[in-house]
C-alpha cells in the first residue's frame, strides 16, 4: 500500500466505495516537484512562454521529449521502472480532446477562461521524468518524507524520478515568471492494484500568485486574501464540472501548503474527495519568484474526477483502446453517461507465501502488473497469519484476472497465474506455500 500523506488530517467519511475513491491518487499528497529534473533526464524542452489570445492562455507546454527506453530504464541500482511503466510514458490520454481525460481537462480549461480570460498559461506536454529536487525537496517535501521511498515512487536514478505529483512543476514555472498557471500531466505512483488506483494517472494543478495591491485592495491580510481567492475559484470550478452540488472545506496537511484543505462534494448521496489546496509556504514563492508575494495552489486527479463525472466503474477503462468505450465520449460533452458494453466474469487466483521482512505489498503488485498488465483488476490480501511456534507470517493474496474488452480462457489465466509464481518466488525473496 502506497503510504499516503496529505490525506491524513481528512475527516469522515462514508461508505467503501467512496473512501476507495477518496484514497484514489487523485489528491494525496505524496510528492512533488520537477523542472529541473527534466534537463538531468534530457526530456523536457524548455516552456514557451506566453499566451494565445483569449482562451486559457494556450500551452505554453513544451513537448514531452521522445525518452528512450535507456533513458528511463537505467542500469542503476536504484533503477524501479518496469517496462510497462516505460510503454505509458509519452501517451498522454489527457490530450486527447474526446477521451474522458481530455474532456475534463477542456472544461476545466473553459472554467478558468471564463473567470480569468488570458490569465492562466497552460502547460500539458512537460516530460514526466523530472528531478527528485523538484518532485520533493523545491517544494519542501522533508528528507524523511515516506513518499520518497523507491516503494512508493519510481526511480530513474538516485537524483531523477517519474513524477508523483504535477507540483513537482511549481519551482521551475514560477522561476520562469509565470504568474497564473495550469500544468496537467500523467503522474506515476507504484501502489496498490484495484479499480481505482493504477500506477499511471493524470493530475491537472493550479496555481495563481498576487501582489501586496491585491490584497490591500481587499483590505485583507496576504494570508487571508489568498484562502478567500482559493475557495471561491474552487467552489466555482466544482460547480461548474458538478452543478449546484453541496460543498464543504475539511483541514488538510501538504508540505507545500499552510493552511491546507481538501475539497469535498455531496454527490449521489456521498461526500466525495474533490482536490488538495491551500496556500503555497512562502519559501517556495520567496526562492523562485522573489518576495513579497502570496499565492495559492491546487492538484486534483483526473482519472477521479472523471470516474465520478461519467459514471466509469474501472479505472483499467481509461488506457482501453477499444471503441465500444472510446466512442461513447464527445470532445466538449461532459454529460456522458458510460453505459458498459460488456462484463466479463473475473477469475480468480490465490496466491500464499512466507514474506521476509523486505516484502512489500507494492512490490507484490508490480510484478503482478508487469507479468498481467492490464488483466489484473485487484490484488487482495485475504490472509494473514504468524506462525505461533516459528514465527514466520504468511500472507495470501487472492488476484482477480479480467478483461474489460472480452472473455478471457483458463489457459491464458493459468499461464499467467504460473508466471506470477515463479516471478514472485524469483524476485521477492519469500517462499510459495
Ligand atoms: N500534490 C498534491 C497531491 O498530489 C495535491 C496538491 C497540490 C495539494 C497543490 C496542495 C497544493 O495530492
Amino acid at each position: 500500500m502506497a503510504a499516503r500523506l496529505a490525506l491524513a488530517a481528512v475527516g469522515p467519511r462514508c461508505s467503501v466505495a467512496v473512501r476507495q475513491l477518496a484514497t484514489q491518487r487523485g489528491l494525496w499528497l505524496r510528492l512533488g516537484q520537477c523542472a529541473a529534473a527534466a534537463a538531468t533526464a534530457g526530456a523536457a524542452r524548455p516552456a514557451r512562454r506566453g499566451f494565445s489570445s483569449s482562451t486559457v492562455a494556450q500551452a505554453a507546454a513544451a513537448a514531452t521529449a521522445t525518452l528512450s527506453r535507456d533513458e528511463v530504464i537505467t542500469s542503476h541500482p536504484y533503477n524501479n521502472v518496469t517496462d510497462s511503466i516505460f510503454q505509458k510514458i509519452g501517451t498522454n490520454l489527457h490530450q486527447q480532446p474526446s477521451h474522458p481525460l481530455g474532456i475534463l481537462k477542456g472544461a476545466i480549461y473553459d472554467y478558468f477562461d471564463q473567470q480569468h480570460p488570458g490569465t492562466f498559461t497552460t502547460f500539458d506536454g512537460l516530460a514526466p521524468v523530472v528531478a527528485a529536487k523538484a518532485n520533493f525537496d523545491e517544494i519542501l517535501i522533508p528528507a524523511d518524507h515516506v513518499s520518497r521511498s523507491p516503494n512508493d515512487t519510481y526511480y530513474v536514478d538516485p537524483d531523477t524520478v517519474l513524477r508523483c505529483h504535477t507540483s513537482a512543476h511549481q519551482a521551475e514555472i514560477l522561476r520562469q515568471g509565470v504568474r497564473a498557471f495550469l500544468v496537467t500531466g500523467d503522474v506515476y505512483r507504484r501502489d496498490s492494484i484495484d479499480a481505482t488506483h493504477y500506477p499511471v494517472f493524470h493530475q491537472m494543478e493550479g496555481v495563481r500568485v498576487f501582489n501586496p495591491a491585491d490584497w490591500q485592495a481587499a483590505g485583507m491580510d496576504a494570508t487571508q486574501f489568498a484562502e478567500t481567492e482559493l475557495k471561491r475559484t474552487l467552489e466555482g470550478l466544482a460547480q461548474h464540472l458538478f452543478g449546484a452540488v453541496e460543498m464543504r472545506w475539511v483541514d488538510a496537511y501538504f508540505p507545500f501548503t499552510e493552511p491546507s484543505y481538501e475539497l469535498e462534494i455531496f454527490f449521489n448521496g456521498e461526500w466525495l474527495e474533490v482536490l488538495g489546496c491551500g496556500v503555497m509556504q512562502q519559501p517556495i514563492l520567496d526562492k523562485n519568484l522573489g518576495p513579497g508575494q502570496k499565492a495559492w495552489a491546487f492538484g486534483l486527479g483526473l482519472e477521479r474526477l472523471a470516474m465520478v463525472l461519467f459514471d466509469i466503474p474501472d479505472i483499467r477503462l481509461f488506457w482501453t483502446a477499444d471503441q465500444r468505450f472510446l466512442k461513447q465520449f464527445k470532445a466538449g460533452d461532459l454529460t456522458t453517461k458510460f453505459k458498459s458494453y460488456s462484463k466479463y466474469p473475473p477469475c480468480y487466483k490465490d496466491v500464499a507465501f512466507w514474506i521476509s521482512d523486505a516484502f512489500t505489498e507494492n512490490n507484490l503488485c508490480e510484478i503482478v502488473r508487469s507479468v498481467a498488465g492490464d488483466l489484473a483488476e485487484e490484488v487482495k490480501l485475504i490472509d494473514n497469519f504468524t506462525h505461533p511456534k516459528t514465527g514466520r507470517t504468511s500472507h495470501c493474496y487472492r488476484i482477480a484476472y479480467r478483461s474489460m474488452d472480452r472473455s478471457l480462457t483458463d489457459e491464458e489465466i493459468n499461464a499467467l497465474q504460473d508466471e506470477v509464481r515463479s516471478t514472485i518466488s524469483d524476485k521477492l525473496k519469500v517462499e510459495l506455500r
